[in-house]
């Protein structure tokens, strides 16, 4: 593969609480290539969104104790100035935060702060950049963008304050996009016109794209890869098609069994297929499990070193053919991937965190052991 644009290596944050350090994000590894979208899941609090944060530099340094390298286009963040991270902001990564209000000003107007960050990154003249944020807003499919542009931040609602934020990100095409919960308080025609967005920008300039989000569906509709994050450590990850369709960590499992299948058969009288959910809570951070830190709630959990011992994150499978295909030569629903990567797909390891998938490398199945009782590997996410 070339050169990725963002390589993360062993990502730590430790957060300085009440109740003593947190461990909020413990060793995480990946990378995002050229025009690759990277979807993070995984439930509340498993560090998703600190995980982007401390990529940019945006968490409180009183409180969070950050290390490990991520090299944006071979220059590691983490080791930056402050002023070199103003700078790399905007055109070299743009972030689509969670909250809009957060990351727009409430004093200013939406057309100043579209423009001063246009001009900010290049040789831009105000009325040009004006056409400019205009044309964006346009894209993001805000109604009457050219008043939309003298208006603050209060005046609009809150999909439009946070379609505001992804054209404020877009605006320097940035060469990695984070984009945290972007789309989710949107409705769905709109989303779909924000992913189409998000691809053309892909196409284009090749950015690659972290989207974090609850969300399966849509992550099997634009995911290259998928990272499963559970109490701030990856503990599945791989193509789309092999996180989705062969899950070989428990908690993936569960995860997936959590979502109707709308493919299953409906019953005579009309019953459909009862939900599995993960029952329990992810441990606080503050005092993570020493061994496999989905121990506590894990259905399956056997192995003599489950409760003692951290599994590593192990290849359990390599991809197989090319897009959308699956061991069973089905394929994912909307699965297309976004990149251009179907060259490097094939050597595309997938991997999980998990003494239960022991063994199974090379293999294009894992047969992860005990699996009984949990999600079906197949079910949801369509
Ligand atoms: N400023 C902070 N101070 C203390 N703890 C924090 C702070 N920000 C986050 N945390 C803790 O860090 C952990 C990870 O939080 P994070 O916001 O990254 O979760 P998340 O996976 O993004 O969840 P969600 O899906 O709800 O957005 C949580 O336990 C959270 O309580
Ligand atoms: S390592 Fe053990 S506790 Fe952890 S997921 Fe696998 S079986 Fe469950
Ligand atoms: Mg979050």
């Amino acid at each position: 593969m070339n050169q990725p644009v963002l390589a993360v290596e062993d990502l730590r944050v430790r957060l300085r609480t009440p109740r003593g350090p947190a461990d909020v994000v413990n060793g995480l590894s990946y990378t995002v290539g050229a025009g690759e979208t990277v979807a993070v899941v995984g439930e509340s609090g498993s560090g998703k969104s600190v995980s982007v944060l401390a990529l940019l530099g945006l968490l409180p340094a009183r409180v969070a104790t950050v290390t490990g390298t991520a090299r944006l286009q071979g220059e590691d963040l983490l080791a930056m100035s402050p002023d070199r991270l103003r700078e790399v902001r905007g055109p070299g990564a743009g972030m689509v935060f969670q909250d809009p209000m957060t990351s727009l000003n409430p004093v200013l107007t939406i057309g100043r702060q579209l423009v001063e960050g246009i001009r900010a990154h290049g040789d831009v003249s105000k009325p040009a950049a004006r056409a400019r944020a205009a044309d964006l807003l346009r894209e993001v499919g805000l109604p009457d963008p050219d008043r939309a542009l003298d208006r603050y931040p209060h005046e609009l609602s809150g999909g439009m304050r946070q379609r505001v934020v992804i054209a404020i990100a877009l605006s320097n095409s940035p060469s990695l996009l984070i984009a945290d919960e972007a789309t989710t308080a949107l409705d769905v025609t709109v989303q779909a016109q924000i992913i189409d967005l998000v691809e053309k920008l892909q196409d284009e300039h090749g950015t690659g794209v972290i989207w974090i989000t609850h969300d399966l569906g849509v992550v099997a509709g634009i995911a290259d890869r998928v990272l499963v994050m559970y109490g701030g450590r990856c503990v599945e990850d791989g193509t789309v098609d092999d996180v989705l369709e062969r899950p070989a960590h428990p908690y993936t499992r569960g995860l997936l069994g959590s979502l109707p299948d709308l493919a299953a058969p409906v019953g005579p009288d009309g019953e459909v297929p009862e939900l599995t959910a993960v029952p329990g809570l992810p441990p606080p951070p503050t005092d993570l499990p020493p061994g496999c830190v989905f121990w506590p709630r894990c259905p399956v959990r056997s192995d003599p070193r489950c409760e003692d011992e951290q599994p590593p994150l192990a290849i359990v499978s390599r991809a197989a053919a090319g897009a959308g295909a699956t061991a069973s030569g089905t394929t994912v629903s909307g699965a297309t991937p976004s990149g251009a990567h179907e060259g490097d797909r094939a050597h595309l390891p997938h991997r999980a965190a998990t003494w239960c998938a022991e063994g199974t490398s090379g293999t294009g199945s894992p047969a992860v052991a005990g699996t009984s009782g949990t999600g079906s590997p197949s079910g949801g996410a369509r």
